[in-house]
């Protein structure tokens, strides 16, 4: 399962070299790139940088906290709250090409110092107990079944009180989902939980839920600006089709039916440790 699920997502090793090309040919010169520059790259999720400051906004972080990012990618959440609240963040990720173009992009802007990234399974953490202050996890859960692991991982690696944020896309009350989605080309690697499904196994982990924030009307408007600019340019306004291959216009496409049907529905969780 692992395996398949890493591989869906990038087998590409030079994969920043590939990022790097493509942010030239749009214009950018790498010596004076921003994390602005990267985030439409970068933020792997529906509504991009924007719910990442929404998450990070309710976190509490200062410059002395340690963040767990949890299946970081591309490590543009990392980088985000590193440069946002001056924290440091340690992510992980299942996918080794991702954690090494997260490792490569960091240097581009200058936060190497600050964000660092290390190949592991969510379900089974590299990390002693209590050791972060907070943790996120932005749509990751997607690919996982065994979420009561998950959970009780990010539980038992975070501080007494640590804030844990998870933003997600979760099975929604319209039907069954559309394949291909960005997370996964058939059923075999999607998982998804429903809203009160979060809410108990959260709960179950030892979590004290403080906020539910439901997001999927303006991730509907996300999707729609993303096909409609697709099919007046031909190109991905995003360029996540680098390493989800052709077939990322169609899931697009379907995801702005699996949104407006509401097949899925985005919903940010805000608990205590
Ligand atoms: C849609 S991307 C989101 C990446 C990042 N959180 C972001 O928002 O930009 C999903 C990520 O989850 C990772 N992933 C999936 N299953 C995982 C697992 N069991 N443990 C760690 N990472 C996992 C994938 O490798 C991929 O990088």
């Amino acid at each position: 399962m692992a395996d398949r699920v890493a591989s869906h997502y990038s087998e590409n090793l030079g994969l920043a070299n590939a990022i790097a090309d493509k942010l030239r040919s749009a214009g950018k010169d790498l010596a004076k790139l921003t994390t602005a520059d990267l985030a439409a790259v970068d933020e792997f999720h529906i509504r991009g940088r924007k719910a990442t400051l929404e998450l990070g906004e309710k976190m509490n972080l200062s410059a002395g906290s340690h963040v767990l990012d949890i299946g970081s990618g591309l490590g543009g959440p990392a980088r985000t709250l590193a440069e946002t609240f001056g924290c440091r963040v340690t992510g992980i990720d299942l996918t080794q090409a991702f954690c090494d173009a997260a490792t490569a992009m960091s240097a581009w802007v200058g936060l190497g110092g600050r964000v660092s990234f290390k190949q592991g399974d969510a379900t089974n953490l590299p990390f002693g107990n209590q050791t972060f202050d907070a943790a996120m996890t932005i749509h990751v859960a997607m690919n996982i079944a065994a979420k009561d692991k998950m959970y009780a991982e990010a539980r038992r690696v975070l501080k007494s009180g640590g804030v844990f944020a998870v933003y997600d896309v979760l099975q929604g009350e319209g039907g069954e989902v559309l394949y291909p989605v960005p997370w996964a080309r058939d059923p075999s690697i999607s998982h998804l939980a429903t809203p009160d499904e979060m809410k108990n196994l959260l709960a179950g982990a030892g979590f004290k839920l403080v906020d539910v924030q439901d997001s999927t009307e303006e991730s509907q408007s996300f999707f729609e600006r993303m096909t409609s600019q697709m099919a007046k340019t031909g190109v991905s306004p995003v360029i996540w089709q680098l390493f989800l291959g052709e077939d990322f216009p169609e899931m697009a496409r379907n995801q702005v039916r699996n949104v407006t049907e509401r097949r899925i529905r985005t919903v940010s969780f805000i608990c205590l440790a």
